[in-house]
């Protein structure tokens, strides 16, 4: 492909206070490499490397709010105290001098354990009805009081990524993690107000912090909300089987005051109801714009082969084209797009794309060093 082509790609965005100059995002993706929990400058260094690659937004890993349990491997970076906000503000700095732009992707685990390690937090583990997948337990349900806790701890870790100068910030509701547990009827059989039989009901924890969100960081500066259908327990479960249940779960989060949904998917043009517009039709970012007006982000097997599952099992991936990705942007199906695993074997993949330059694929051995 001529970089010509790509030029939908190269176009700038701007919503409220954020001014990207592609449509380039990386993908939030967990490195366990922040020893206890604080960024140094191994990491620094990788995130100005995707800067000076030219991608236009980066998500870093999800990075832990203030909780006990909030998150499951010991290498995880901490989005609190002063010692790993220090490190993140070396990180910002270091990517806004190379001409980049960053959010931080601020994340709660809920119950979830890691399929890498026995590690475990001391105490604390937490979810909506003490559940991890259906039927199995983990976890203590939470009490209103844990709950206030942990909107709060959100709130907080998005209003220290604007002190510290992040562009925006993007908040993970997806994957079967806390927030998404809350979403999903299997995790969440709560028989108070953040529970019920409806999505809408059960939307009601992740409203409540955005909203908090949103008091905290003001009007101007944006919020990302990363959601998913599928779950790490559960790859074929879907939280919305129709048009009309989507905007019951997204509507009410874009009320409440997101500005860009990031609708996490394995291969970024697979129908989202096929049943309804056929087998090219919308993907889940196409469909999530479509119903509640938001920017969203797409995300899925970018320039790869094959889908980002088998990375954990050690699966690299060839390169395949871009073709299809530019036809849905000028389409204005969706307004960005994220690229996780090509980016962590080529720091330089978006300059790439723009001067028409072969592509590298995914080589998974790249997932043992910070590079
Ligand atoms: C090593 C690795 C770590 C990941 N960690 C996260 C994470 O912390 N938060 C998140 O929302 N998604 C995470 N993901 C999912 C990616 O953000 C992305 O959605 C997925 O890799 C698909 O994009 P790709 O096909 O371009 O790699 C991770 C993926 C990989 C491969």
């Amino acid at each position: 492909m001529t970089s010509q082509a790509a030029d939908v790609l190269f176009r700038p965005f701007r919503l409220k206070s954020l001014d990207l100059k592609n449509r380039i995002v990386m993908a939030p993706m967990t490195r366990s490499m922040a020893p206890n929990g604080i960024p140094g400058a191994a990491n620094v260094a990788y995130y100005r490397r995707r800067a000076e690659g030219g991608v236009g937004l980066i998500l870093s890993e999800g990075t832990v709010i203030d909780r006990p349990a909030s998150r499951n491997e010991p290498g995880i970076p901490f989005f609190h105290g002063d010692e790993a906000l220090a490190g993140w503000q070396a990180v910002i700095d270091s990517v806004h001098a190379a001409g980049g732009k960053m959010a931080p992707q601020i994340w709660h685990v809920g119950s979830v354990n890691s399929p890498l390690t026995e590690w475990e937090p001391a105490s604390g583990i937490e979810s909506p009805s003490g559940l991890v997948a259906p039927g199995m337990r983990r976890g203590a349900a939470m009490s209103e009081e844990a709950i206030a806790d942990t909107v709060a701890a959100f709130a907080k870790a998005a209003a220290d990524a604007k002190r510290l100068g992040f562009d925006t910030v993007e908040i993970h509701g997806g994957h079967g993690y806390l927030i998404d547990q809350f979403f999903w009827s299997a995790t969440n059989g709560r028989v108070d107000r953040y529970g019920g039989a409806t999505i809408r009901e059960r939307s009601r924890f992740a409203a409540e912090v955005v909203a908090a969100i949103r008091a905290a960081v003001g009007p101007d500066y944006p919020i990302i909300l990363r959601v998913s259908q599928w779950k790490l327990q559960d790859f074929a479960v879907r939280l919305a089987e129709t048009p009309d249940a989507m905007t019951d779960w997204l509507a009410p989060l874009v009320d409440a005051g997101v500005d860009i949904i990031h609708c996490s998917q394995r291969r970024f043009w697979e129908p989202e109801f096929p049943q309804i517009d056929g087998e090219d039709g919308l993907s889940f970012a196409g469909w999530a714009k479509k119903l509640t007006g938001a920017a969203t982000i797409s995300v899925g097997s970018v320039g790869l082969s094959g889908d980002f599952m088998g990375a954990f099992g050690g699966e690299s991936s060839s390169p395949a084209g871009i073709e299809k990705l530019v036809t849905r942007m000028e389409q204005g199906e969706f307004d960005l797009i994220a690229v996780g695993r090509a980016l962590i074997s080529d720091p330089h993949w978006a300059r790439k794309v723009k001067d028409g330059e072969p592509l590298n694929g995914f080589e998974a051995a790249k997932l043992a060093e910070l590079a």
